[in-house]
């Protein structure tokens, strides 16, 4: 464990759910970059040797399933920051609740919204007098992704909860620059995380629903874009812009073919797209099964 005098020294960073994926990855980047990180995991038994042995991160349980539980946790990780304040809360934990927008149920709606959203702004509110008190240029980095840009079909409860980080991060950005702070948000096209495959067999529940000669290639489908994501290093240069940058750009976008994803999002016509998503789903005729 590192002393406090070694935590002082470092410009601290407080990063969510570090025992996976970007979160897991950033952590050990950013620890090798000079930063000390303050890590959170949902359980402490969760968490993989080599974060562990990391003198550079110190890891902390903070479940984000409600306010009491997210209080609680925050308590032991107010106690190690240093007295310069935080440089950088990094927003990264999140899930994915996929399922048809009609059937998915409203308590499964409100966790999703918890997680991707709510927690990250019960955080922000808590890490926020820290962050004013390390001062100018300190930073929230919002991990976003293109899914709050852009809907698909089965991902409504994802994509809205990811479209309403975006509109929260922009206000945000915009407010917090009054003060001094920054705001930057990842915007993230697929990434070879356990994210999709955290969703394989989840969606048999759909079963008896409308959509179940869709979803039943589901699991197909999810492998099929982990093997065709990128790797979790395409992450680094964005993140350390957003992180050292003095005026970095409000949000990165990390995406495999970038041209590809502002055609579908600024340039084609809308119906155009519907139709080509339909197609691809082999879908010809809306069918309503009854
Ligand atoms: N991978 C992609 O393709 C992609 C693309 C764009 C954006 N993103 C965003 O990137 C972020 C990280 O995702 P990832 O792909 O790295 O996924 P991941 O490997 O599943 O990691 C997600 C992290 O969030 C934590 N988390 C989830 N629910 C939690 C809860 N209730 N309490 C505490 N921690 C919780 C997870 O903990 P557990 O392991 O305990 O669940 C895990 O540490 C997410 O916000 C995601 O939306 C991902």
């Amino acid at each position: 464990m590192p002393t406090f005098t070694e935590i002082v020294t470092l410009k601290t960073l407080l990063i969510t759910g570090i025992n996976s994926g970007i979160g897991l990855h950033i952590s050990l980047y950013l620890s090798q970059k000079g930063y000390m990180v303050l890590g959170t995991v949902r359980r402490n038994s969760q968490v993989p040797d080599k974060l562990l042995r990391n003198p550079n991160i110190q890891i902390f349980e903070l479940c984000l399933d409600n306010d009491e539980q997210l209080e609680r946790g925050f308590q032991h990780i107010r106690k190690m920051i240093p007295p310069d304040g935080l440089y950088a809360f990094i927003n990264n934990a999140g899930m994915v609740v996929a399922g048809p927008a009609t059937e998915i149920s409203l308590p499964d709606y409100r966790y999703q919204f918890q997680i991707n959203l709510f927690a990250g702004i019960h955080l922000i509110q808590l890490c926020l007098p820290y962050l004013i008190r390390y001062g100018t240029g300190a930073r929230v980095i919002h991990i976003s992704s293109v899914s709050g840009l852009f809907g698909s079909p089965f991902l409504g409860a994802y994509v809205a909860s990811k479209y309403a980080g975006e509109g929260f991060f922009d206000s945000l950005r915009r407010e917090l620059s009054l003060i001094g702070l920054r705001t930057v948000k990842i915007v993230a096209g697929s990434i070879n995380t356990p994210i999709w495959e955290k969703q394989l067999g989840l969606l048999d529940k759909f079963e008896t629903g409308n959509y179940w000669p869709y979803l039943q290639v589901a699991n197909s489908s999810i492998l099929k874009m982990k093997s065709e994501s990128m790797p979790l290093e395409t992450i680094n240069k964005p993140i350390l812009k957003a992180l050292e940058h003095t005026c970095p750009r409000p949000s990165y976008l990390v995406y495999k073919k970038k041209w590809m994803f502002l055609l579908l999002t600024k340039i084609l016509p809308v119906t155009f797209v519907d139709r080509m998503i339909r197609n691809r789903l082999k879908m010809k005729t809306p069918e309503i099964r009854t």
